[in-house]
């Protein structure tokens, strides 16, 4: 693996962060996760795009798209990363501790690759959700490293047994600590609409893309509790984790409790994409 921090490729493990960053001491910070297949990173533009999205609204300087395009190629090139990771996450900068924004501070832009084998497994028997109230602010849109309501969801799923935490707000699924949620009913792929309470994933956007162009029929639209009880087929979404198959949540047993055959036609479709 290696390192990228303010101009410099470091080890990973090399300390560079000042203690007085808005990262740190704020979760004052966007950033991203992009997958490598092949020695190309996959959907890099609409990532990048993502961050700008995420950095403007946060009052965050645009970062230069062109710039960073570079620089994640640098880095895999210097690896000749074929299979693999990489986070790249925009501070605010490091200043003194104080909540308004600092005036004379840069920015902080860092990245870590990180080289794997490129095998992405997918647990054949399906795995459990559990429900939690969505406890995050609303504009989870925004890629932020506030994620601390995420990761407690994610790790009293994980205490119950469960692989992810299904968010609900106002009754409402929204999506998981880290994966976006995709449910079949009588043939219609459908997934919450991309507003501000969610993040767009590139996977969720991707999938709804290869669902259409292969005659699936797709929806975004509102799903409830109801929709869990009377699904055929339910699955999660991310970069890193790919398309994962849900065979329970909380108690409910989805469909057969085997995998959809929707589910391994786009889990096909998607693992021919990404070669
Ligand atoms: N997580 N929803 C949330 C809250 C996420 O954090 C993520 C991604 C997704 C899926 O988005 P995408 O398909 O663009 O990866 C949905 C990344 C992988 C992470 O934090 O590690």
């Amino acid at each position: 693996s290696v390192a990228y921090f303010n101009g410099d490729f470091i080890k990973v493990d090399d300390a560079v962060m000042p203690l007085e960053e808005r990262g740190l001491q704020f979760g004052d910070s966007v950033y991203e996760v992009i997958r490598v297949y092949n020695g190309k990173p996959y959907t890099l533009i609409e990532h990048l795009q993502r961050l700008l999205i995420s950095s403007e609204s946060i009052m965050l300087a645009s970062p230069n798209v062109m710039e960073l395009e570079e620089l994640v190629l640098q880095g895999i090139d210097k690896l000749q990363m074929q299979s693999g990771t990489i986070y790249l996450q925009i501070t605010r900068g490091s200043a003194s501790r104080n909540h308004e924004f600092p005036i004379d501070a840069h920015q902080n832009l860092m990245a870590i690759w990180k080289v794997d084998e490129g095998v992405i497994s997918t647990p054949d028997q399906g795995v459990k959700l559990k429900s939690f109230p969505d406890e995050r602010w609303k504009k989870c849109f925004i890629k932020s490293t506030c994620l601390l309501p995420n990761v407690l969801a994610k790790e009293k799923a994980k205490r119950k047994g469960c692989y992810e935490a299904l968010l609900i707000r106002d009754a409402e699924i929204k999506e998981c600590s880290a994966m976006n949620v995709f449910i079949v009913k009588d043939g219609v792929v459908k997934t919450p609409p991309a507003d501000q309470s969610i993040l767009n994933g590139i996977t969720r956007q991707k999938v709804l893309s290869l669902a259409s162009q292969n005659g699936l029929l797709t929806s975004e639209t509102v799903l409830t509790i109801e929709d869990i009880e009377v699904a055929d087929e339910i699955f999660i979404t991310s970069t890193t984790k790919e398309l994962i198959p849900v065979t329970q949540v909380d108690n409910f047993i989805i469909g057969n409790g085997k995998l959809g055959e929707n589910f391994s036609l786009i889990h096909r479709l998607y693992k021919e994409d990404v070669i």
